[in-house]
């Protein structure tokens, strides 16, 4: 039987540079990427595009399965259009919440996501990539760093935008979402019990990808030491 194409699937709270770090992981490796959370946004957003309210179970599982979208190396396009900087918005990432809480959104894309296993590997990010979407992942990677040193990464990020914005406000607002990803009855945001953590809180984006290169570099030389 053939082996199963390799994942490493990095799951954590939101600013906790996972995106970045992914990213690079993938690039070393040579590996294709998938950003998770890309996908409840754009449903997110072409819910707002359409009107569609939060209490349309049916009209967001519509657009979930149907979902119209191109990834670029550079670019996601979401029927022929550039949104990119679109699902980014404040508005965006208040919708994809709570479009993310919606059982039969997650369900419809599910298959979507395990599509994109393919050779050579995958590098997958999210919440729920190592305990739902690719349970039986090469290697599982909690990435997570305290609340402030997020803030303070989010409040940067916005600053090089041109966004103003307060760290008191940014702290109080990212401590909210944790608490609703927590606690959340669909897909609570919670690590798998084999997940190596990375705190990130006093490292440099390219320590913690050379942390999990590593990490990932053990883990192939024990076969199937991570799956279930
Ligand atoms: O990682 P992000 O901030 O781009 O995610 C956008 C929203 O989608 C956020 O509210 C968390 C949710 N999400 C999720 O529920 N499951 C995932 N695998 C990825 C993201």
């Amino acid at each position: 039987m053939d082996a199963p194409v390799p994942v490493i699937a990095i799951d954590g709270p939101s600013a906790s540079g996972k995106g970045t770090v992914a990213q690079r992981v993938a690039r070393s490796l040579g590996y294709h990427y998938l950003d998770s959370g890309a996908l409840y946004r754009l449903v997110a957003l072409a819910a707002l595009w359409r009107r569609i309210s939060l209490a349309d179970v049916k009209g967001l599982e519509g657009i979930a399965a149907s979902l119209d979208v191109v990834f670029t190396n550079e670019s996601i396009l979401l029927q022929d259009q550039d949104v990119t900087e679109e699902i980014r918005t404040e508005e965006c990432s208040r919708c994809a919440s709570g479009v993310s809480a919606c059982p039969a959104v997650r369900l419809a894309l599910l298959e979507r996501q395990r599509r994109c296993r393919r050779l050579p590997g995958l590098v997958a990010e999210g919440r729920d990539m190592g305990s739902v979407v690719f349970p039986d992942a090469r290697l599982k990677v909690f990435l997570t760093a305290s609340p402030e040193a997020r803030a303070e990464r989010r409040h940067k990020q916005l600053k090089q935008k041109g966004i103003v914005a307060t760290l008191p406000l940014l702290l109080q607002d990212l401590r909210e979402r944790d608490e609703r990803d927590e606690t959340r009855s669909v897909a609570p945001l919670k690590p798998s019990p084999e997940a190596l953590w990375l705190d990130t809180s006093a490292m440099s984006p390219e320590e913690a990808v050379q942390r999990i290169l590593g990490w990932y570099a053990d883990a192939s030389s024990k076969p199937a030491a991570n799956s279930i």
